[in-house]
C-alpha cells in the first residue's frame, strides 16, 4: 500500500489559487513515480474567508488543519480588505493559524539559482556561493505580545520567554549541524531587554548542546548590511519574529525574485505549514502570469519535513532546475537571460506543466 497523506490546501486570495492549483497538480503527478498518494481538501482563509464567513480563519478551516499531515498555503490579503480602520484583516488568519498549530519555527532557505543570477540587483561576484537558511521565531515576540490600540496612544510589547527562545534556536542549531556548521544569532542586545535574554539563552544552549556548531551574534541593524555585502558568509541565521520578518524580505532579494522562495513553518510534531514567501500580488491576480515555483518548491519542503519523502522532494527540486535550465521563465524573471541564452516566457499553468514534464525518479 502506498503511503497516503492528507493535505489541506488553503489557496486564499490574489494569486494564491493559481499557484496552489499548479502545486496540487505537481504533487498529483508524483503519485505515478513514487509509492505515495494524496488526499486533498480545500478550505477558506484570508480575505475570501472574511467575505464568506466573517472570519479570516473559520473554525472548520482550523479544525481541518489540525487533522492534516500538512497544510499548503497560497497567500492572503489585497486592496479590498486593506482598510486599516477595520479590525478584521486577512493576515490575522495566517497569524492565528501559525499560533494555533504551534508552528514556532519558520524556515526560509535562500539559495541562488545560477540560471537566475541576473534577476538580482547585486553583482554576481557577491552572490557566488550564497546558501542561507533563515530560521525565524514565528509564534512569539512583538507579533503576539500584549498590545493596546487607541487614537492617541498605542503600544506593542516585545516579550520572550526562555523556553520560546530555546526551542527555535534548537531547530536552527540542528539545521546548522547538518549544513556548514555555523549559526548567526540576530538580536538588538545593545538596546532591548528581550534581546539580552535572547543572547544569554542562545549562549547557554549552544554551549550545553551544540559545542560543535560555530556561533556568532550580530545586531540586527548591522545584519541588514552584512546580508547584502557578504551574504555568502552566512549559513544558518536565527532571529526573533519581527527581525526575521524584515531580514527574510531582504534575503529574498539576494535571489532576485520573491517568486522563487519557499518556506516551512514547523512545530514539535511532523505537521507543518508550507507557503511561498511572496504575497497575494493583487496586481497580477487572475491573469495566469504568477510564478508558481515558490509554492511548488514549498511542496518539496513539505515532502521533506512533514512527510519524510526525501526522494519525492528532490524530484520536484530537480524538475524546477531542469525547467530553468531549459530556458523557461515566468514574466517576473523575464530579464534573466544570460549572454548567448534564449529564454521563453510562459504563464503559470505552462510553467507548472513544464515542471511536471521534468519530474523523474531520483
Ligand atoms: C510573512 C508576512 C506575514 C508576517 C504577514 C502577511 C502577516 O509578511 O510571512 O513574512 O509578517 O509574518
Ligand atoms: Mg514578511
Amino acid at each position: 500500500m502506498p503511503n497516503k497523506y492528507h493535505i489541506v490546501l488553503l489557496p486564499g486570495d490574489g494569486i494564491g489559487p493559481e499557484v496552489v492549483t499548479e502545486t496540487r497538480k505537481t504533487l498529483e503527478a508524483l503519485t505515478s513515480l513514487f509509492d505515495l498518494t494524496f488526499d486533498f481538501s480545500e478550505y477558506l482563509v484570508g480575505g475570501i474567508a472574511i467575505d464568506e464567513t466573517g472570519s479570516p480563519l473559520p473554525d472548520d478551516t482550523l479544525a481541518a488543519c489540525e487533522q492534516a499531515d500538512a497544510v499548503l498555503f497560497g497567500a492572503v490579503g489585497g486592496p479590498k480588505w486593506a482598510d486599516p480602520t477595520k479590525s478584521v484583516q486577512p493576515e490575522q488568519g495566517l497569524l492565528k493559524l501559525r499560533k494555533a498549530l504551534g508552528l514556532y519555527a519558520n524556515l526560509r532557505p535562500v539559495k541562488i539559482f545560477p540560471q537566475l543570477i541576473a534577476a538580482s540587483s547585486l553583482r554576481p561576484d557577491v552572490l557566488a556561493g550564497v546558501d542561507v537558511l533563515v530560521v525565524r521565531e514565528l509564534t512569539g515576540g512583538i507579533y503576539f505580545g500584549p498590545r493596546q490600540e487607541g487614537s492617541e496612544e498605542a503600544y506593542d510589547t516585545l516579550f520572550y520567554t526562555r523556553p520560546e527562545i530555546e526551542r527555535v534556536v534548537r531547530v536552527a542549531a540542528l539545521a546548522a549541524r547538518g549544513r556548514r556548521g555555523k549559526l548567526t544569532s540576530v538580536d538588538k542586545a545593545n538596546v532591548l531587554a528581550s534581546s539580552r535574554l535572547w543572547r544569554q539563552t542562545v549562549v547557554r544552549l549552544m554551549t550545553d548542546e551544540f559545542p560543535d556548531v560555530a556561533l556568532e551574534h550580530v545586531l540586527v541593524d548591522a545584519m541588514t548590511m552584512h546580508l547584502i555585502r557578504r551574504p555568502a558568509d552566512f549559513d544558518v541565521i536565527v532571529s526573533g519574529n519581527l527581525f526575521g520578518d524584515i531580514i527574510t524580505d531582504e534575503a529574498a532579494m539576494l535571489a532576485g525574485s520573491m517568486g522563487m522562495l519557499p518556506s516551512a513553518s514547523l512545530g514539535d510534531g511532523a505537521r507543518g505549514l508550507y507557503e511561498p514567501i511572496h504575497g497575494s500580488a493583487p496586481d497580477i491576480a487572475g491573469q495566469g502570469v504568477a510564478n508558481p515555483l515558490a509554492t511548488i518548491l514549498s511542496a518539496a519542503m513539505m515532502l521533506r519535513h512533514s512527510l519524510d519523502e526525501e526522494d519525492a522532494a528532490r524530484a520536484i527540486e530537480n524538475a524546477v532546475e531542469r525547467a530553468l535550465d531549459a530556458g523557461y521563465r515566468t514574466p517576473d524573471l523575464a530579464n534573466t537571460a544570460l549572454p548567448d541564452q534564449t529564454i521563453e516566457v510562459v504563464g503559470t499553468r505552462a510553467m507548472g506543466e513544464i515542471v511536471r514534464s521534468h519530474l523523474a525518479q531520483v
